[in-house]
């Protein structure tokens, strides 16, 4: 089972490749997820790629990343080790179709053991291709879990699934079924802002997304106790971040808190590791 110290993470494509690090205080930080990188380079959306209100962000980034290839070799030039000397490291990876899916699990073989978990994106909104397609066709999608536990099958593997493609629960079961170790819920919703009068999609995180995650994550861990749960979606303090412990979460993910106040870490941080100490 994944241990991570505090439960606390920086969720995926917040902080980049790990240019976060230098804002925060790592003794209060479990582990940082990396930008999904995909099979191929993605170029990522025009402007505007972000949005806020009181209570949301929607961003459509689109997934920009260097692609696998490009990844591995900055990987193999030493580009990321200062995050690696510092930080536990979840890698996260996506595609265009389940079978890009299935390459990177082989390519990325040599490579797994310096990542404490990888976690597969199964539901990013922003992107054509992949993405939330990825979930549609269930028996499809769950031979393609079972084939990367084959492939990687010593490896903390993390599905992160969102609410839209599928009915979580029953993705849930599946990814268990296929002998994988974590789900990571939910990622962000479709949602849409107008911009000089014309409608542009994006992808809809923050403080509106709380309860919807706490469903995720209760009904989650009801059914399966052994799957370790990391909560993303709608943490933007500590009282937010015990509420989801509360739900079931084993780890809490922060994502558009960071943009907030990058401080956020320590205190939830420090707020985890006093509540572990006197449960
Ligand atoms: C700007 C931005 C970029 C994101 N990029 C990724 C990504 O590359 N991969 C991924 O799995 N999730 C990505 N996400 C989703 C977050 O990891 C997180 O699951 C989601 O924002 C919900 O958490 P939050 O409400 O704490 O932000 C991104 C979110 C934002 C706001």
């Amino acid at each position: 089972m994944l241990k991570i110290t505090p439960p606390l993470i920086i969720a995926s494509g917040v902080g980049g490749m790990g240019e976060y690090l230098s804002l925060i205080n790592k003794r209060y930080l479990g582990a940082y997820t990396l930008k999904t990188v995909t099979f191929k380079e993605k170029k990522g959306n025009l402007p505007p790629r972000m949005r806020s209100g009181d209570f949301y962000l929607l961003n459509r980034i689109g997934l920009e990343n260097p692609g696998i290839d490009a990844f591995l070799q900055k990987l193999n030039d030493g580009e990321y080790d200062e995050i690696f000397s510092n930080t536990s490291v979840i890698a996260s990876f996506g595609g265009d179709t389940l079978e890009e899916y299935i390459k990177i699990a082989e390519i990325i073989k040599p490579y797994v053991e310096r990542f404490i978990a990888v976690e597969f994106n199964f539901s990013c909104p922003n992107v054509t291709q992949g993405g939330l397609s990825t979930m549609t066709k269930r028996e499809a999608w769950m031979q393609t879990l079972l084939r990367i536990r084959k492939i990687l099958p010593d490896t903390l593997l993390s599905a992160k699934i969102g609410i839209e493609g599928c009915f979580v629960e029953k993705a849930v079961a599946d990814v268990r079924k296929s002998g994988w170790n974590c789900v990571t819920l939910l990622n962000t919703v479709r949602g849409l802002f107008i911009e000089n009068g014309h409608p542009i999609a994006g992808g809809l995180s923050g403080p509106i997304m709380k309860p919807i995650t706490l469903r995720a994550v209760y009904e989650t861990k009801k059914l399966f106790k052994d799957i370790y749960v990391i909560a993303s979606g709608g943490i933007m303090d500590e009282k937010d971040a015990e509420e989801m412990l509360i739900a079931g979460a084993d780890a809490i993910s922060l994502g558009t808190a960071l943009f907030k106040d990058p401080h956020v870490v320590e205190r939830i941080g420090r707020y985890l590791l006093k509540r572990s100490e006197n449960p």
